[in-house]
């Protein structure tokens, strides 16, 4: 679910009978089209769905995965439809670092407000169905990583914001503080990998 360009698809697809990639962007789907025939991959169907709408039609599936796309209204909702097309295993990942940048570093820049849900809530949302998920954690540097100085640094932030004097200080004592630290960008990129078998496969 929330397939984009079909990296994953494309992949299990070499491993699976068949996959199906929903996304509700036909530019999306459009490149798993794409992506499979640069790789020469026949067993994906590609299907224009919204996580909003009725997924009567969406067949089930062995497994059943929404990667980096699960940022929805009703996460209880959206858990309990994966569940529903899950015969044996569901995964998701969700960002487990909110601001996408290290927390202190988004604090500077007044990204507070842009914070999404902590990923913990899902958990929670599974506890309370009666599921016992895994939890693991993929980690990779973040876009302020491989900085060699301040001025580095801050010529890579600066290319999407309009930094004011102060920050820019706050932003030096942060670097200056401890400058290994910031040279790795300070916190990695953070996504939350929860997996379970759906309620009907635990009975
Ligand atoms: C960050 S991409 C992730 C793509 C892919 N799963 C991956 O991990 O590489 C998020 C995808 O979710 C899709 N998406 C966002 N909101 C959606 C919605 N309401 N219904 C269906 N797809 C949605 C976007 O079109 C986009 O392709």
């Amino acid at each position: 679910m929330g397939c984009g360009s079909g990296a994953l698809a494309v992949l299990l697809a070499k491993r699976a009978k068949h996959v199906h990639a929903l996304d509700y962007s036909p530019a999306m789907l459009k490149r798993v089209q794409e992506n499979a025939a640069f790789h020469q991959v026949n067993n994906i169907s590609t299907i224009c769905k919204d996580w909003y709408e009725s997924w009567d039609a969406v067949p089930q599936c062995d497994v059943v995965i929404a990667s980096r796309s699960t940022l929805v209204d009703d996460m209880q909702a959206a858990l309990l439809r994966l569940n529903q097309h899950a015969r044996k295993r569901v995964y998701i990942s969700y960002p487990a670092n909110p601001y996408f940048v290290d927390a202190q570093v988004a604090r500077i820049l007044g990204r507070e407000k842009q914070a999404l849900p902590d990923y913990f809530y899902i958990p929670a949302i599974l506890h309370a169905m009666g599921i016992y998920p895994n939890l693991s954690f993929i980690e990779y540097p973040g876009p302020l990583a491989d900085t060699a100085n301040f001025d580095e640094f801050l010529a890579q932030l600066e290319e999407g914001e309009n930094l004011g004097e102060s920050q820019r200080s706050r932003l030096q004592a942060w670097y200056d503080a401890d400058v290994d630290r910031a040279a790795t960008g300070g916190e990695p990129i953070r996504w939350a990998l929860i997996d379970w078998a759906p309620p009907h496969t635990q009975e």
